[in-house]
């Protein structure tokens, strides 16, 4: 059961009370690594990476392995563009064969960014590909490249938003930033109610390095059954590397790529555990 539509993830996940983990990687080492999290697991996967991160990992190159990788995995793998900014690489991301794409609109006023999510809502199914769509606004950026403000999802908006664009899944801000947070969040699960109660696409919760357990348990309880991590994976890679280099492990290129690999794999472990989804996959 290999490369598959997020849409059909995202029914599953839902109708089950779990969250798929949606992965960032840049290479792939990463995607290893998370692809064999996701096989000892048992669970279904989303392999994504950002527009923003294409200059690190161009997306001609990097495309076509996620693809190839999804295809190859014995697990329901989705692959995913993670906050697409421009009509000309997310249309780049469905030629190569990704099953979901993400338009992040939402530092647009609300009808722009609901007619440019609707716009590539329409492009996405024109390839039998899933559409994400974000509205409030999650802090920090991506890469960190930007101090966005967290400006939290209003619930009837949100429904306004689902209405107007017929989003497969839909980000929600609730006090969610990217990147690592300087203290453990206090998400706004009264908001996360809400918007769950009057949406009836999935939810999906960004910035999900440094949530707590117990917050992400309470989320996907509420209605989140997206959840992405991107510093967390970078962060665990960097850590198995060093520790290689300190403590001698690594001597040479090949065990770098092995340390890399574990790094990822181990970050996807601890995750899968805490979202519900292993042993879903069938
Ligand atoms: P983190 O970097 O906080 O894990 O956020 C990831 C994310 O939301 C990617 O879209």
């Amino acid at each position: 059961m290999p490369l598959v539509n997020l849409r059909d993830l995202l029914r599953d996940a839902k109708a089950g009370g779990y969250a798929v983990g949606s992965f960032s990687i840049a290479n792939m080492e990463m995607v290893l690594g998370v692809l064999k999290a996701v096989e000892e697991t048992g669970s279904p996967a989303i392999l994504q990476i950002a527009e923003v991160r294409l200059n690190h990992s161009p997306l001609a190159l990097i495309g076509p392995l996620m693809v190839a990788a999804a295809k190859a995995s014995p697990m329901p793998v989705a692959v995913h563009f993670d906050h697409g900014k421009t009509e000309k690489a997310i249309r780049q991301a469905l030629e190569i064969g990704f099953t979901s794409v993400m338009f992040d609109g939402s530092h647009l006023p609300f009808e722009e960014n609901a007619a440019q999510t609707a716009q590539i809502s329409r492009l996405a199914a024109e390839y039998g590909a899933a559409c994400e769509g974000e509205i409030g606004a999650v802090g920090g950026s991506e890469d960190g490249s930007e101090d966005i403000a967290i400006h939290c999802t209003d619930p009837a908006q949100a429904l306004a938003f689902y209405e107007a664009t017929g989003v497969d899944a839909l980000a929600v801000a609730i006090g969610n930033a990217h990147g690592n947070y300087k203290q453990a969040p206090q998400l706004r699960f009264d908001i996360l109610e809400q918007v769950a109660a009057r949406v009836p696409a999935p939810l999906v919760l960004h910035g999900g390095t440094g949530i707590l357990p117990d917050d992400f348990r309470r989320c996907i309880r509420l209605g989140i059954h997206k959840i992405n991590i991107a510093t967390a994976t970078f962060d665990s890679v960097e850590r198995f590397a060093r520790a290689g280099y300190e403590s001698g492990a690594i001597k040479g290129y090949y065990d770098l790529q092995t340390a890399e690999v574990n790094g990822a794999y181990a970050n996807a472990m601890k995750h899968i555990e805490i979202f519900g989804c292993a042993g879903k996959a069938d």
